[in-house]
């Protein structure tokens, strides 16, 4: 929660932009990863603070740079406003990497543990969906399982075991950090959240549209799998489904997880398995912000170039073939000359390596 002073007003052009989107799923998201690490044999454990924004790493500090530093140019816009955001930032990381420290001899307490290796992770951030309706999360994890979270209707924290009711206990009886934390997600994360969306818009409101091809695979039990192909879009939220006769199909359908390329943009896939005469009844339907209108992909041919490709590719073929036939003639008439000429001289000509056809 290193974010909390001067909210900006509401922004216009948020408004514009969400108002102006279709009927598609986007939401923005800002989240925080802390996370410490107690190794053997390591004194001061590993520490990490790092934001995003959607999925975009945005700000990050661990006990190596003990820094609150900054992971995309967008960012640097902050300082106009906010010139002590960075040193801000910092101190608070800094004491965050302090009372972690702490919170891994206790946790090592309260679960009899005598060393080793653990891991106390704490994420919080807070989600505005284009509905305009907002959501927020505040939870820990010890050793990669729910610890506690946050629950904002009673403002009492929920223990996922035994020995975080020792946390609990204590945190419930501040009531007024509780709504602090509560007012924190509801209002300041979010306001904080439009202002980096108006940072980076250039990235973060960009719309790549996402291109569908739907290619086929036969099967051994005579039937086949069509999959939808879909890449290069963003945001990462999309719909897509197969449908048969317009209507949505859910039967044998297999689906890939939305996955990043290297150039910030998604792909993913979803496979149906049909029978071959029905082919034609199936089209893969994708809806995205970066389409004006929802597209339905069937399986097609291949294009009837491919017969003019393959004809040019048989034919340099052939004609590779050719050159190849006449260049081996050639060499075999030179070789032949050569061994020739080399048992005119009277010696062995076994090293030449080529069978003179006789
Ligand atoms: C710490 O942060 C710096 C700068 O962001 C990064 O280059 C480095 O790899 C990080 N170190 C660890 C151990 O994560
Ligand atoms: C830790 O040890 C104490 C005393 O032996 C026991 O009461 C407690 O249940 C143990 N806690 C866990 C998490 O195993």
């Amino acid at each position: 929660m290193p974010l909390s002073r001067g909210a900006p007003a509401v922004l216009p052009f948020l408004l514009a932009f969400l108002v102006g989107r279709g009927a598609g799923s986007s939401s923005h998201s800002m989240r925080y990863f802390v996370t410490s690490v107690s190794e053997p044999g390591q004194q001061v454990p590993q520490f990490s603070y790092v934001g995003y924004v959607d999925d975009q790493e945005f700000v990050s500090y661990n006990a190596s740079t003990r820094r609150y530093l900054p992971k995309v140019p967008w960012i640097s816009k902050v300082e106009k406003n906010d010139p002590d955001y960075w040193e801000r930032n910092t101190l608070y990381a800094q004491g965050h990497e302090r009372s972690f420290r702490d919170h891994l001899a206790t946790l090592a307490e309260y679960y009899n543990q005598s060393g080793g290796l653990h891991t106390f992770q704490w994420m919080y951030g807070c989600e505005l969906r284009n509905d305009w309706s907002k959501g927020g999360y505040y939870q820990y994890a010890y050793d990669g399982r729910d610890y506690i979270s946050l629950d904002k209707d009673t403002l009492t924290w929920m223990a996922a075991d035994v020995p975080a009711q020792n946390t609990k206990r204590k945190w419930d009886a501040d009531f007024r950090d509780n709504e602090y934390k509560k007012t924190y997600l509801e209002e300041t994360c979010i306001e904080w959240l439009q202002r980096y969306l108006n940072y980076g818009k250039e990235t973060l409101l960009r719309t790549d549209k996402p291109e569908v091809k739907v290619t086929r695979k036969e099967d051994y039990d005579g039937m086949e799998t069509l999959i939808c192909r879909v890449g290069g879009f963003y945001p990462k939220d999309i719909d897509i489904d197969w449908t048969r006769d317009g209507e949505v199909w859910l039967q044998d359908v297999f689906h890939g997880l939305v996955s990043p390329n290297s150039d910030g943009t998604y792909y993913t896939w979803r496979s149906v398995k049909v029978d071959p005469k029905e082919r034609e009844r199936y089209k893969c339907h994708v809806e995205h912000d970066g389409l004006p209108n929802p597209v339905d992909v069937a399986w097609e041919e291949p294009d009837s170039n491919l017969g003019l490709i393959i004809g040019c590719v048989v034919g340099v073929l052939l004609l590779i073939a050719v050159m190849a036939g006449i260049a081996v003639y050639f060499k075999k008439s030179q070789d032949g000359y050569k061994a020739a000429a080399a048992s005119d001289q009277g010696s062995n000509s076994s090293g030449t390596g080529t069978a003179v056809p006789i």
